[in-house]
């Protein structure tokens, strides 16, 4: 969570490091700041709350300093309320020392109370701001190694960018646990939490690695490890193309994105189905193609969305591989003792791939010895480096925070691990053929599915002002009851809560009263049955129901007339098409809610803390 941005070069820093901040938005967005710092060492700073352009209205007119360098930083709060004290950039008693952080302190209490009773002087309820003044404490004319003494005396995360008064024409930079990148322009550096904020400057980057320090003056840049040993680092070019990171005719990127899903649906699979073979090419796996026939089981972790998809990839890999696969928060994962037999994997689900449990789980696993695969939207993220193998999305960037485009895909590539892990063991040709022609189907339906948007916006109204939901499944669809759930909350703000329809009769059903709704995902599979049962259970008690349903059902209609419909597909694949009608709900929701979609209350869409 936050971002940070950094500019030195020949050109004037403010619009840039403005510009860096709204890509990065989507990182954090409750108050964002700015320094820059011309040749002769004057600073200027000014910090906002809010969204980014409110910095960018007080600046327009005030930063008329022509500093060619400068740090900017957009807040998600941790230690702090949100005010403009808190927000960064934060300095040291002296006004010297200016820097901007990603990532937790955390033993920034026992630093503070210490550096207090040296006469140091805190201004603000951050952790971050003990960093400045520990640089403070250990300036002796020389910023890196000053910020290299403060480092060694840290323990937690950070991305961290700094600049001083004394030290000018240089910003010094370090990583643990939180990305911070470079982009080499010509004559020009510019530092990023992430690649989408630089990469119209730049396409040569250097990712900075845990425990590295980089200097980077207004023509050369240097690294060392915190014992200042210089190290050597190439650069590579980094080909994603973040130009689709506008709204185009949308009102919001999350619309804009459901309605790109028939797109990225095939983009997810392009190449990578082999119809005569009934197989799927994964290049990024086929290098440990033997290893993989070798797995005897699967932990998938994953935070959010990513973990409810691996949910679902837990129902197709134990029906279709055979292989015992088990799902976990990441969160949970990192902090448990796992047992690993020789043969077990680790599946990482991330969008951003800087999640920062799944990122621990990834390195938990790699510290244990066993095989880390990941499924990543991100190319060059963190999770993408450090995992062993695996498979990218292809989606393009997602910018609004609830998780769209990316969750349909997750799924989608969930099946292709299914084929490719099926076929190598007891799939028949057949069977892999059957799933690849419904799954190239699948565009095509969501298309159908977008087609009803008026609809679901209709039944959006007629419910929007409800306090309560359940949303109830089976089997396949029983994360996508929570995926539901957890979309009506994210942008909503409704209390939702997803459920396994068996489950209402062991306490659930309890708070059903006709002011209470129920929305039930309802295809023609193997549950079906099953669930018009709970959803009749659920109707004798007065309760509420809409329903998401196979296209032509006529039972269902004697339960509810609030019916959206999903046109017929393979059970394992009905959770991609069940989705998308819960994904608009929610929005519509959100938007007679009059609340900002894109930009939800106290989320952010990149979670780089614990
Ligand atoms: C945040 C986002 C969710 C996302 C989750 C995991 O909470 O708001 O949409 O599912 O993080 O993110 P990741 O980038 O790891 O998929």
């Amino acid at each position: 969570m936050c971002g940070i941005i950094g500019y030195i070069g020949k050109n004037n820093a403010a619009p840039i490091l403005i510009e860096g901040l709204k890509r990065l938005e989507y990182r954090g967005y409750d108050s964002a700041g700015i320094s820059v710092i011309d040749k002769n060492g004057n600073v200027k700073t000014i910090k906002k709350i809010g969204k980014i352009e409110n910095l960018e209205k007080s600046i327009n007119g005030q930063m008329v300093i022509g500093g060619l360098c400068g740090i900017a930083h957009t807040r998600w709060a941790t230690h702090g309320i949100v005010n403009e004290l808190n927000a960064h950039p934060h300095f040291d008693c002296q006004k010297n020392i200016f820097l901007v952080h990603n990532g937790i302190i955390e033993n920034y209490s026992d630093l503070k109370e210490k550096l207090i009773k040296e006469g140091h002087k805190f201004i603000s309820q951050t952790d971050t701001e003990v960093v400045a003044h520990l640089i403070e404490k250990f300036f002796e004319g020389n910023l890196e190694n000053a910020v290299a003494k403060a480092l060694k005396n840290i323990k937690g995360a950070y991305g961290l960018a700094v600049i001083s008064k004394k030290d000018p024409n240089k910003i010094v930079i370090a990583k643990k646990s939180s990305p911070l990148l470079v982009g080499l322009g010509e004559n020009e550096f510019i530092i990023a939490s992430d690649a989408s904020a630089i990469l119209a400057y730049t396409k040569q980057i250097i990712h900075l690695n845990d425990g590295e320090i980089a200097v980077i003056g207004n023509d050369k840049i240097n690294f060392t490890n915190l014992d200042q040993e210089i190290i050597s680092k190439k650069s590579e070019i980094f080909n994603e193309d973040f130009n689709n990171a506008d709204k185009g005719k949308y009102q919001h990127f999350m619309l804009k994105e459901i309605f790109e899903q028939p797109k990225t649906l095939r983009n997810s699979v392009i190449g990578r189905l082999i119809k005569k073979e009934g197989w799927a090419k994964l290049g990024g796996l086929e290098i440990i193609e033997n290893k993989l026939r070798e797995i005897d089981r699967l932990i998938i972790v994953g935070c959010g969305s990513a973990y409810l998809a691996g949910l679902v990839g837990e129902y197709m890999l134990e029906e279709y591989v055979g292989l015992p696969t088990e799902v976990e928060f990441a969160s949970e994962f990192r902090y448990r003792k796992p047992i690993f037999g020789e043969n077990t994997a680790l599946l990482c689900i991330s969008q951003s791939g800087e999640t920062a449990d799944t990122l621990a789980a990834v390195e938990e696993a790699k510290r244990k010895g066993i095989l880390t695969l990941g499924i990543v939207n991100s190319v060059g993220s963190s999770i993408a480096r450090k995992t062993d193998a695996g498979v990218y999305n292809h989606v393009g960037p997602e910018i609004g925070v609830a998780s769209t485009k990316a969750f349909t895909s997750q799924l989608e590539i969930l099946v292709l691990l299914t084929l490719f892990l099926g076929r190598q063991r007891q799939m028949s040709l057949v069977m892999g053929q059957r799933i690849i022609k419904e799954l190239e189907r699948l565009p095509i339906w969501v298309e159908k599915i977008l087609r009803q948007a008026p609809k679901i916006k209709k039944l959006a109204k007629k419910y929007y002002k409800s306090k309560d939901f359940f949303f109830l499944g089976r089997k396949y669809n029983y994360p996508i009851a929570m995926e539901g759930a957890l979309k009506l909350k994210e942008i909503s703000y409704i209390h939702a809560e997803g459920y396994g329809a068996g489950e209402m009769k062991h306490g659930p059903i309890a708070m059903i009263d006709k002011n209470f709704i129920t929305f039930g995902i309802a295809p023609i599979d193997s549950v079906y049955e099953k669930m018009l049962s709970n959803l009749e259970e659920i109707k004798a008690r007065n309760g509420k129901i809409l329903v998401i349903a196979t296209e032509g059902d006529k039972k269902i209609q004697k339960i509810t007339k609030d019916v959206i419909s999903i046109p017929k597909t393979l059970e394992m694949l009905t959770p991609i098409l069940s989705v998308v009608p819960l994904q608009l709900f929610a929005y519509y929701c959100a938007v007679f809610n009059k609340h900002d979609v894109d930009k939800p209350r106290n989320l952010a869409k990149s979670v780089t803390v614990e």
